[in-house]
């Protein structure tokens, strides 16, 4: 089974009108290699009008994520985003258990199974992200760990089809210290492995799998070569020119 290639850019809390404007423009003009899958994140506060001027349904098919969506629907819950209220806004996407709202917001992995479970519930789409930090994997402790997050979320979704990992190690996002591709290659093997064990091998052989963390347009080809890595989670480079050239990384 071939898996499409997926890139995801997350602009984190960065943007202006101006700015996102720009990056759209850029986007829809760009010659995007249509058998990519190109979600783009914004803060919620542009979401809708990131969804009312990215080019989407055609070949290039852009589509809009939310950063994060809260696990109840609706209520008294300040600050927050369901993903009821992502579905009437028709964003389909959403990245959970990225590793600043677990370091920063205390996204624990209950509340990440949560918030997955729920996003599904409403046929929104889900990035999951995983990874280690840079004192967990001295300890040589990454799979033990990225397999505990993996977890958390196989415990209570069984059907993984709207699911794409992103493993990203907290070492490597934003820091310019990019994984080789060698390490990522690794990582993604075991997590596919670890999709067959827990789940089935029809989810371990569909499942994409991403890299995330200073993916660059001078690393992408090499990272993206990799058997197991089906496509990127970018951070900072999402927000430049050269996003382009990662989402064509496999053309
Ligand atoms: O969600 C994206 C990741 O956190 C990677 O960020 O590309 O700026 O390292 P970065």
């Amino acid at each position: 089974m071939s898996r499409r290639f997926f890139v995801g850019g997350n602009f984190k809390m960065n943007g202006s009108c101006d700015s996102l404007k720009a990056i759209v423009e850029n986007l829809n003009n760009a010659d995007l290699d249509p058998q990519t899958e190109v979600v783009v994140a914004p803060p919620t506060l542009y979401i809708c009008n990131v969804r009312d001027h990215i080019k989407s349904g055609g070949k290039a098919n852009l589509a809009v994520a939310a950063q994060n969506c809260y696990s109840a629907s609706s209520g008294a819950y300040t600050g927050e985003i369901s993903a009821q209220q992502l579905k009437d806004v028709e964003v389909n996407w959403a990245i959970i258990g990225h590793s600043e709202r677990r370091t920063l917001f205390g996204d624990t992995d209950d509340l990440i199974a949560k918030k997955v479970e729920a996003c599904l519930a409403e046929k929104i789409k889900v990035i999951f992200c995983v990874g280690e930090t840079l004192e967990q994997r001295e300890a040589g402790k990454t799979l033990e760990v990225v397999e505990k997050q993996l977890a958390a979320v196989g415990e209570k979704v069984k059907d993984w089809s709207d699911i794409v990992v992103a493993y990203e190690p907290v070492w490597a996002i934003g820091t310019g210290k990019v994984a080789t591709a060698d390490q990522a290659q690794e990582v993604h093997k075991a997590i596919r492995e670890w999709l067959g064990k827990n789940l089935s091998s029809q989810t371990a052989e569909a499942t994409r799998i991403i890299y995330g963390g200073s993916v660059t347009a001078a690393n992408c080809k090499d990272i993206g070569s990799r058997p197991d890595v089906d496509g990127f989670l970018v951070g900072g480079a999402s927000l430049k020119p050269e996003f382009v050239q990662i989402v064509n990384a496999n053309k």
